[in-house]
């Protein structure tokens, strides 16, 4: 018997977005933030299995060498070797977690293989182990013909990260019934209450991940949140409208830069050479270390992207919006 296989490409997001309004008693952040998948994706096989095993193999794209030779810094890192390259043992990723989860709480007999290659940079507050984890709930749920959008998945979506229900493009809305979210979304709580926004375009945008990735849980110990919150409603309005991408700019923000510039000297270089590049707004994404800009056009995009490579500040990236979930292909 030929076992079945899927693949699928998860994407990463970008916060427009992101304030911190106060700490809660479980340790976790209330957040509002606005949230948007972007065209720049993992790769992922998932073959269900006789055998009840959980199997993860996962490698940088096109290779580590590759990802090194972008990321070591003579100038400013010492030539060091970026830590974010390490990857976790498999145990340890949110990927094996996920099916794990999903055979315990589904009660599935069947094992899963998968073999996942990262395009998506880790610690750069991109969401890609988040997507990653969606994408395999998603994959897990077509192999054993449940619907994607059972509240079973958006469950286990929501304990294994405050990120990845955003990636399901579902949320669970009243009585159980799934609502669909889309590439963008406003997110509340710790991050998994959404709320669909609608936007008139596709927006383009300019990314760079520095050598030093930075760690989720250690920018938000050292974040204060806001005394006088911000409100996401003027981008929430200038999305759904006819905003050019220089009034959209002007609406962005992140509360967590300022102690990710506490943690990371890479920040303020980043957001320097995005501003030297002359594009406007240029923002952290998430908890860091990664920086974007919006950009007029793909055009744009894709010559500001080849610009600042040149600088070797990092991985630059040119990209746009994209809508969720990521389909899920039957190859077996
Ligand atoms: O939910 P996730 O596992 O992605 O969060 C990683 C860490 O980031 C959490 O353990 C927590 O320390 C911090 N966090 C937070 N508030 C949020 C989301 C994450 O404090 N809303």
């Amino acid at each position: 018997m030929i076992n079945r296989i899927v693949e699928t490409y998860p994407p990463a997001k970008l916060n427009l977005f992101l304030e911190v309004l106060g700490k809660r008693a479980d340790g976790f952040h209330e957040l509002d933030t606005v949230m948007m998948a972007i065209d720049l994706r993992d790769s992922m096989r998932v073959e269900l299995t006789e055998e009840s095993v959980v199997d993860l193999e996962c490698r940088w794209m096109p290779s580590e060498a590759v990802w090194c030779w972008h990321l070591v810094n003579d100038r400013l890192n010492d030539g060091k070797r970026t830590k974010s390259l390490e990857l976790p043992a498999p145990e340890h990723n949110l990927v094996y977690r996920a099916l794990v989860r999903f055979k315990e709480k589904i009660d599935v007999t069947p094992g899963f293989r998968v073999i996942l290659e990262k395009h998506i940079p880790a610690g750069a507050g991109m969401g890609g182990a988040s997507s990653d984890a969606a994408s395999v709930l998603l994959a897990a749920a077509k192999l054993c013909g449940i619907e994607q959008s059972d509240s079973r998945i958006v469950e286990l979506a929501a304990e294994l990260g405050s990120d990845v229900p955003f990636f399901l493009g579902v949320n669970s809305g009243i009585s159980c019934q799934p609502v669909v979210t889309g590439g963008l979304a406003r997110a509340r709580g710790r991050g998994e209450i959404l709320e669909n926004l609608t936007s008139t375009s596709s927006r383009h945008f300019v990314i760079v991940y520095p050598p030093e990735g930075l760690s989720t849980a250690e920018v938000f110990k050292n974040c204060r949140p806001a005394a006088e919150p911000r409100n996401a409603s003027s981008l929430v309005s200038a999305l759904g409208g006819a905003a050019t991408s220089e009034q959209l700019a002007g609406l962005f923000f992140n509360r967590l830069t300022a102690p990710a510039r506490r943690l990371s000297q890479w920040i303020d270089h980043t957001l320097d050479a995005i501003r030297a590049a002359g594009l406007r707004g240029g923002m952290m994404t998430g908890s860091g270390s990664a920086c974007f800009a919006i950009a007029s056009s793909a055009i744009v995009a894709r010559r500001t992207a080849r610009r600042l490579a040149c600088k070797r500040l990092g991985i630059c990236f040119a990209t746009k919006s994209v809508s969720l979930p990521a389909p899920i292909r039957f190859l077996t």
